[in-house]
C-alpha cells in the first residue's frame, strides 16, 4: 500500500533541548541473559546519573512487555517486533533529549543492530552484561529457569532458544566476576571518558 506521508519538522530542535538540559541525550543498551543483571544495574547507573542532574528514563523488558508490547511473546519474530519498537522509542527519548537506558535481552546480532542503526553513530552505546547461563540460571531470581528445564516454559533464552553474544559491545561488564558497583562505575567512566557525560 502506497503511503503518503509527510513529517513535520518542529521549530524546537534536539539541539535547543540539550542547551536546555545542559547534557547531552543517548542510549545506554544493556543486552544479556535473563538473570545476568541488566534491570539491577541499568537502575543503578540511572541513580548515579540522576545524582549528576541528568534526565534518564529505563524502559525493562517486563514492565514494557505488561504494557507498550503486551501483545508481544517470544517467538523469534516477536523478539524482533520487541527490540524494533524498543529501538524507535529509544530514538525518540534521544531525540527529546533524555538519555534512555533499555534493559532487554535483545538476543539477536541483527535487531540490536536496527536499534543502533537508527540512531547517529556514536548516540548507540551497547553494554553487554555477560555472565555464564550456568550462574544465570544458579541465581533464577524469578524462577523462571527452573520453568524451562521443566518444560513449563519452551523456548527460554538461553536453554532452548539462542543468545547471541555481541560481537563488538562498547562495554562490557562481566557480572560473575566483578561487584555491582565496579560494573556501574566501568560503565559511568566510559560515559565519562567519551564525554558524553561532564564530572
Ligand atoms: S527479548 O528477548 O524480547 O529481548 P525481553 O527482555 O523483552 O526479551 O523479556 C525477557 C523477560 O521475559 C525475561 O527476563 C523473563 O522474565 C521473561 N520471559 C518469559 N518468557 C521468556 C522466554 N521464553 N525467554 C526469555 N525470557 C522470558
Amino acid at each position: 500500500m502506497e503511503k503518503f506521508i509527510i513529517p513535520h519538522i518542529g521549530k524546537v530542535t534536539r539541539e535547543d533541548r540539550k542547551r536546555m538540559k545542559n547534557h547531552r541525550s543517548f542510549t545506554l543498551w544493556f543486552t544479556g541473559l535473563s538473570g545476568s543483571g541488566k534491570s539491577t544495574l541499568s537502575h543503578k547507573v540511572e541513580e548515579k546519573l540522576y545524582e549528576m542532574g541528568i534526565h534518564t528514563y529505563v524502559l525493562d523488558g517486563d514492565n514494557i512487555r505488561m504494557g507498550l508490547n503486551k501483545d508481544l511473546r517470544f517467538s523469534e519474530e516477536d523478539r524482533k517486533e520487541n527490540i524494533r519498537r524498543i529501538g524507535e522509542v529509544a530514538k525518540l527519548f534521544v531525540d527529546a533529549g533524555i538519555v534512555v537506558l533499555t534493559a532487554f535481552i535483545s538476543p539477536y546480532r541483527r535487531d540490536r543492530n536496527f536499534a543502533r542503526s537508527i540512531v547517529k553513530e556514536g548516540d548507540f552505546i551497547e553494554v553487554f552484561v555477560k555472565c555464564p547461563v550456568e550462574i544465570c540460571e544458579e541465581r533464577d531470581p524469578k524462577g523462571l529457569y527452573k520453568k524451562a528445564r521443566a518444560g513449563i516454559i519452551k523456548g527460554f533464552t538461553g536453554i532452548d532458544d539462542p543468545y547471541e553474544e555481541p560481537l563488538n559491545p562498547e562495554i562490557i561488564v562481566e557480572t560473575d566476576k566483578m561487584t555491582i558497583d565496579e560494573c556501574v562505575d566501568k560503565i559511568v567512566d566510559y560515559l565519562k571518558n567519551k564525554e558524553l557525560i561532564q564530572t
